[in-house]
């Protein structure tokens, strides 16, 4: 059974499109079959992966109004990409009967196709964000290594727990990780620390380093082992691919 990843934190450029899309290619280079999904309206991860967000998208098949589809980006490799009602999707869904399932009902018949399933989450926690978890076995937090990124994280703790006492009792977070790490700033490396004390095993030991790659790869339409596989950026994700690939023996 494909294993659902949903990617998320509220707080806006902390990694969570380039996590999603270089977790994911990674998984599909060590031959694992991976599928990414665009939540997001701003349709960062189509957009980093070359694809337009006009063709066939996450929202058509909310929507109803087409069947969900899997772009084949590459080997192993599969996107169905954001599109551009998604922005309205929140209020435009809200009436629905059963809303929060609408996603867990369209992965369903598709989930044992794939090992993976990874969710790129917008940074917010409404009906879309919602639906990823509620359709989720897992989450993954990206953070940067802030003093307010932790001020911030009890809010998407508090949604998690109310959806797992509401709409999915299995959901949990299981991976934490910090992106963006500057081993020289002081406040990194406490962030760290802090970060371990309160959540212990779900802290993952890679940290994504800053590293410019990792930026220019999205211009290219690339992941970072395309655009530059000898690059810091590349070497981290291969890191945290390999711990959860532990993770899911
Ligand atoms: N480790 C890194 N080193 C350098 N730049 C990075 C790194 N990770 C991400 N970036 C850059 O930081 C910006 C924000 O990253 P990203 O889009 O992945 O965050 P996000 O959490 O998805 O943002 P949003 O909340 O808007 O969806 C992007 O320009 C991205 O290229
Ligand atoms: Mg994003």
């Amino acid at each position: 059974m494909g294993k659902i990843i949903a990617i998320s934190n509220h707080k806006g450029g902390v990694g969570k499109t380039t996590s999603a899309i270089n977790i994911g290619a990674g998984l599909a280079l060590k031959g694992k079959k991976v599928l990414l999904i665009d939540m997001d309206p701003q349709a960062n991860m189509s957009q980093s992966l070359g694809v337009p967000e006009t063709e066939a998208g996450i929202y058509e098949a909310m929507k109803g109004n087409s069947a969900l589809q899997g772009l084949k980006i590459r080997k192993n490799l599969f996107l169905v990409p954001a599109s551009p009602g998604l922005g309205g999707a929140e209020l435009e869904l809200a009436p629905e009967a059963g809303r929060e399932f609408i996603l867990k009902e369209l992965l369903a018949p598709v989930q044992n196709e794939y090992d993976f399933i990874l969710i790129d989450c917008p940074p917010s926690l409404g009906l879309l964000t919602i639906n990823a978890f509620t359709a989720a076995h897992e989450i993954y937090i990206p953070m940067q290594a802030q003093f307010l990124a932790l001020q911030g994280i009890g809010k998407l703790l508090g949604l998690v727990d109310k959806i797992k006492s509401r709409l999915n009792a299995n959901l949990e977070i299981t991976g934490i990780f910090i992106t963006q790490f500057d081993r020289r700033k002081v406040l990194n490396r406490y962030v760290m620390e802090t970060l371990e004390s309160h959540f212990g095993e779900k802290v993952f030991k890679t940290r994504i380093r800053n590293n410019v790659a990792l930026a220019e790869a999205p211009n290219e339409g690339n992941d970072i082992f395309s655009y530059q596989p000898s690059s810091n950026g590349a070497f981290d994700y291969q890191q945290l691919v390999k711990e959860v690939l532990k993770r899911n023996k």
